[in-house]
């Protein structure tokens, strides 16, 4: 088992400096996988990278042997920074690119505003383009024209802050976009600071019904802009996704994979007096494909109680499929007497708890007395 790309991003979100959300990250995907079959995806671009937390999504985006173009003031420009709309810093983006993507050699950077620039300096055919540059209504409307005039027909244009107050010249300049090209750009979705945009296109698939019918279960309401009815979402869409299996070119619902490991405590309930410490065993067994890592502070088995962190019995070998062990978890009872649930579960440090893929727990009813 390896750390999935999907977790490993979002991990990142951590320690890289940005404007981004995870959750916008995924619906990005999520609609890309709709719009697009993946011969279909062309060359993607950003307007506004910043130390690219967001250009990671996009890159993964792209189709194919296709390139991404990355714009940005950068630091060396920032007196061009006229809506003051965060700060590019040229290396910090190109360390945090290469960590995602060792050979970047797909990159295209262009440190200038994106104001100056006209198509002929970016080429056509974009089927994903993320903007979030400069925050000025005349920024704006010139980067949606001039995205609009580069994207593919049915391409993919995701706005930032078009609903932040406090960038009130994002709307101001997309409204006016829309009145002066009526019809030309749809809106699709809104969500997680964002508004998914489509370039009209005959036969175009209905990518929102489909989105909907990908997570059934996700709350969203359905309103109308720009005469065009669209989905808004604020429930988070990471919960609906298993991050493990899923890549950001095919989501994997969450609990859809069954059970990974087979949790089984050798005690089906604890009674126990306050501040005591109870060992239980525990068979672990490996009912995936994979082997499971090992080592201290690596692959273990843990619990929660009271929204404690507790201590864990580390996995000291690797468990093959269908092998299993027996791990000795100690407990301590809370100090307040009462009625608890025990959540036995294996986690995989820094990467994720199993149930966070769906995989069942083992819970034992607790009574301290
Ligand atoms: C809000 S930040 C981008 C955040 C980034 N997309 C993220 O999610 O982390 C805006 C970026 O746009 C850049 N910028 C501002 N005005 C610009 C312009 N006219 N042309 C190009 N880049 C611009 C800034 O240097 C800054 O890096």
């Amino acid at each position: 088992m390896q750390p999935s790309f999907l977790q490993r991003y979002l991990h990142a979100f951590r320690r890289i400096d940005g404007w981004f959300s995870y959750d916008a990250a995924l619906l990005f995907m999520k609609y890309n996988q709709l719009a697009f079959k993946p011969e279909e995806r062309g060359n993607v671009l950003e307007i506004g990278v910043h130390h690219g937390l967001s250009t990671i999504a996009i890159a993964a985006l792209r189709g194919a042997g296709k390139q991404l173009t990355a714009i940005d003031l950068f630091e060396d420009q920032q007196q061009m920074n006229v809506s003051g709309s965060g700060s590019g810093d040229r290396r910090q983006f190109e360390k945090n690119m290469r960590e995602f993507y060792p050979d970047a050699s797909f990159v295209r950077v262009i440190a200038r505003s994106s104001k100056e620039l006209t198509p002929a300096d970016l080429g056509s055919g974009f089927t994903f383009i993320h903007i979030d540059g400069g925050h000025s209504p005349e920024e704006v409307y010139h980067d949606l024209k001039l995205c609009y005039d580069v994207s593919a027909d049915g391409g993919l244009i995701a706005l930032d802050d078009y609903f932040n107050p406090e960038h009130p010249g994002v709307c101001e300049g997309a409204v006016e976009f829309s009145l002066r090209h009526p019809g030309c750009l749809r809106p699709l979705v809104a969500g997680y600071n964002k508004v998914l945009l489509q370039k009209a296109r005959d036969n175009s698939p209905d990518v929102s019904s489909a989105f909907l019918e990908a997570f059934p279960n996700l709350r969203h309401k359905r309103v109308r802009m720009w005469k065009s009815p669209v989905i808004l979402l604020g429930a988070p869409l990471r919960e609906q996704i298993d991050l493990y299996a899923s890549t950001p070119e095919n989501f994997v619902p969450f609990g859809s994979r069954g059970v990974r490991a087979r949790l089984t405590p050798a005690i089906k309930s604890i009674c126990a007096h306050p501040g005591q410490r109870i060992d239980i065993k525990v068979r672990v067994e490996n009912v995936s494909s994979e082997a499971f890592p090992a080592g201290e502070g690596v692959f273990g088995l843990s619990y929660h109680l009271l929204d404690h962190d507790n201590p864990r019995a580390w996995l000291l070998t690797s468990l093959a499929p269908g092998e299993y062990c027996v791990l000795h978890l100690s407990v301590t009872a809370p100090a307040q007497p009462g009625r608890y649930q025990l959540e036995i579960d294996l986690v995989w440090e820094g990467v994720m708890w199993f149930k966070d893929i769906g995989n069942p727990t083992a819970m034992i009813p607790l009574s301290v007395e």
